[in-house]
């Protein structure tokens, strides 16, 4: 197949220093990559307390892959040695790139990159993690932003293979052969991917998850569909994996695009429902099942 025309004439740069903003399931998942790579990572959190979490979450990751007998314990601790987590945003000033992981909200995501304008070295790579919103609609006003592209990783991100390289009209090859090169360097398969909505995983799977919210509506439970489809051959069902990825992303994104949305199409509100009676899934212990102490309940 070779390199798409893109990469052609890109070098990728000399990375050794990773900044990582936002240390929630992502953003965790990342820097567990990042670090089990041999990168010096560093996540930047709002809060101290929110950044002491974020070292659990990584260390929590080492662990069970210690449990697994994918690392030894020494590897784990040299691997935590590479780590800081922080809520002082100029800790970002040495880092080589910097991927955003903060919630999927685009004035949210806008602040950072408007902190990063001025934080951020002005030739550091900028990267986001969006799930589906245009990367040029929150770093418009970044100095340099063919430095800036989409790293767009899958959860778990510390297991996931996949990393979608999102090439915006001004993205450098360079940058966008550093970040095929990083994900190799993370043992992860990088594919090249334009803006559209969803970009390439997420855009199908959306049609995937719009089916199993007919069938529920038709009549069949979560976990009778979960378990068709894990005879089907998926690895987890639709809704435990909305549930774990959180249905928070789908349901902002499905308010972003409600404007243009075919008012003939069929549209199921459950997954809407039950954000809006404030579950999230797994992180809240709710959403399509029950979460009860490491264990789920399907729900009646
Ligand atoms: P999350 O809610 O678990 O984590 C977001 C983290 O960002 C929180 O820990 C929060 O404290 C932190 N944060 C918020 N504002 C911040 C700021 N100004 N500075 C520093 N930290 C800040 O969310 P999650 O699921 O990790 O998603 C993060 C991003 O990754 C979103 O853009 C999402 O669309 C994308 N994504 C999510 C996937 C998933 O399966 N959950 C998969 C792929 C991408």
């Amino acid at each position: 197949v070779g390199k798409p025309a893109a990469l052609k004439s890109g070098t990728p740069r000399d990375i050794s220093r990773l900044a990582v903003i936002g240390g929630g399931l992502m953003g965790s998942g990342i820097a567990t990559a990042a670090l089990s790579a041999g990168y010096t990572t560093t996540i930047v959190e709002q809060s101290a307390e929110a950044a002491t979490t974020a070292r659990e979450r990584v260390a929590g990751n080492l662990a069970s892959a210690v449990k697994r007998g994918k690392i030894t314990e020494e590897a784990r601790d040299a691997t935590l040695d590479r780590l800081t987590t922080t809520d002082d945003f100029d800790a970002v000033a040495d880092a080589d790139l910097i991927i955003e992981a903060v919630f999927e909200e685009s004035d949210v995501k806008r602040a950072v990159f408007d902190k990063l304008a001025t934080a951020a070295r002005p030739d550091a790579i900028l990267a986001t993690n969006t799930s589906y919103i245009d990367p040029t609609t929150f770093t418009s006003q970044v100095p340099n932003p063919e430095r800036i592209m989409g790293l767009h990783f899958f959860s778990p991100a510390h297991i996931m293979r996949l990393v979608e390289v999102v090439r915006t009209p001004d993205t450098h090859p360079d940058v966008l052969a550093t970040g095929f090169t990083m994900a190799k360097k993370m043992r992860k398969v990088a594919v090249l991917s334009g803006i559209c909505d969803g970009f390439i995983g997420n855009r199908i799977l959306g049609a995937y998850g719009r089916m199993a919210g007919y069938l529920l509506e038709d009549g069949a439970s979560a976990a009778q569909i979960d378990g068709a489809m894990k005879d089907f051959g998926m690895p987890m069902g639709p809704f435990e994996m909305f549930d774990m990825a959180g249905l928070q992303i789908g349901y902002s994104n499905r308010k972003r695009e409600a404007a243009t949305r075919d008012p003939q199409m069929r549209y199921s509100r459950i997954a809407d429902l039950i954000v809006e009676d404030g579950a999230t899934g797994q992180k809240t212990g709710r959403g399509f099942y029950r979460y009860e102490q490491g264990s789920r309940a399907a729900l009646p």
